[in-house]
């Protein structure tokens, strides 16, 4: 395993962080505890201390089974980050968005589900419209005077808002946002516009999620929709990197190096992420312990700068995706 510090925070992580997502039930394609134990204890051996999860995913499962692991290690040595935006267990009015409330009461629900008196990274899953940055930042804030939380985090969202909470947390003397977790793979780069640069100016840490697009990067494009999970990504979640125009040639590309190197497909698409400055640690999000594998193989392989050029010529801008 390779390490890196997660910008500002000056924590150690894997190169690799594992995202949760996909532990839990509702999907056929989801992990139940066995098999989450299973994938997690076989992360931790190959030296991974980056996990995300959120309280969203499947109503607090993923925290409930990522924390029973963790309970058989030594704890310090993980780094832990969650996210608060979307409904977790709870089914009330103020079960969502970034009210003191709201936050106030699913921190405390993480922690418990996850066994932890204090959560190294806490997200901000989406903007909140309906309440002012400065509420939230304050209860962050004060989360993480009282110890419950070390330090915090935003995902998706547009640039200027990011921006906007940075100036909020300076010109009031809160703890700032210090980490992004966006979307970023090699058929979708809107991010290299604006908040890579804002994020390279504040040195925030990036976590970028569904590296691989959801699958998209990981098999040739005919192929893309022959998983459950990629079907139920395009019908529910209306993941659209398919569609791009420049995304057949970019993953036509992926499969050719692939082929020319005698590695996988997502092998190359991580070696991308690896080799990106943009990018600090790509949350992986898999189900098998074989794909588990090869994202930590992938960190052997060195891309060129003309493999770099190759892999990224054909991109095209698109809408943006992933955050309102
Ligand atoms: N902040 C946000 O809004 C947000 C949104 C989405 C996700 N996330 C986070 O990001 C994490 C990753 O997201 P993601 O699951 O969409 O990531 P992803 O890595 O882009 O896609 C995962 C998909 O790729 C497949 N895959 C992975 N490795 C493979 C390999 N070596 N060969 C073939 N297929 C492979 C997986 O199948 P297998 O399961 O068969 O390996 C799975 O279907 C999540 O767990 C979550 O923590 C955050």
């Amino acid at each position: 395993m390779e390490y890196t510090t997660l910008g500002s925070t000056g924590t150690t992580v894997s190169k690799i962080c594992l995202g949760c997502m996909s532990f839990g039930s509702g999907q056929d394609w989801m992990l139940d505890e066995e098999e989450g134990r299973e994938l997690l204890e076989q992360a931790i051996d190959l030296g991974i201390n980056f996990f995300d999860t959120a309280n969203v995913y499947s109503a607090g499962e993923s925290e409930a089974i990522l924390g029973d692991v963790l309970a058989d290690y030594d704890r310090d040595e993980f780094v832990v980050a969650s996210k608060v935006r979307f409904p977790g267990a709870n089914d009330h009015r103020n079960a969502e968005g970034l009210s003191r409330k709201t936050i106030e009461q699913e921190l405390e629900a993480s922690l418990d589900r996850l066994g932890l008196d204090t959560l190294d990274l806490y997200q901000i899953h989406r903007w909140d419209y309906d309440t002012p940055i400065e509420t939230t930042m304050r209860a962050l804030d004060d989360a993480v005077r009282r110890g419950q939380v070390r330090h915090l985090g935003a995902s998706s969202m547009w640039a200027h808002q990011f921006l906007e909470a940075r100036r909020v947390s300076e010109r009031e003397g809160l703890a700032p946002f210090e980490t992004m977790q966006n979307l970023y793979h090699l058929a979708y780069r809107e991010e290299e516009r604006e908040m890579f640069p804002v994020c390279r100016k504040y040195d925030v840490a990036t976590m970028p999620w569904s590296p691989l697009g959801a699958g998209y990067l990981a098999r040739p494009h005919e192929e893309f929709r022959t998983t459950t999970r990629a079907d139920h990504e395009v019908e529910n979640a209306g993941v659209p990197y398919h569609e791009f125009p420049a995304s057949e040639a970019i993953n036509e590309r992926v499969g050719e190096l692939a082929d020319d190197r005698g590695v996988t497909m997502a092998q190359i698409a991580l070696a991308w992420q690896f080799e990106n400055d943009n990018t600090t640690a790509p949350i992986v999000g898999t189900s098998s312990v074989k794909h588990l594998e090869e994202a930590v193989e992938a960190l052997e392989i060195s891309l060129s700068d003309s493999d770099v050029e190759y892999l990224e010529e054909p991109y095209e801008p698109v809408p943006v995706y992933g955050h309102d």
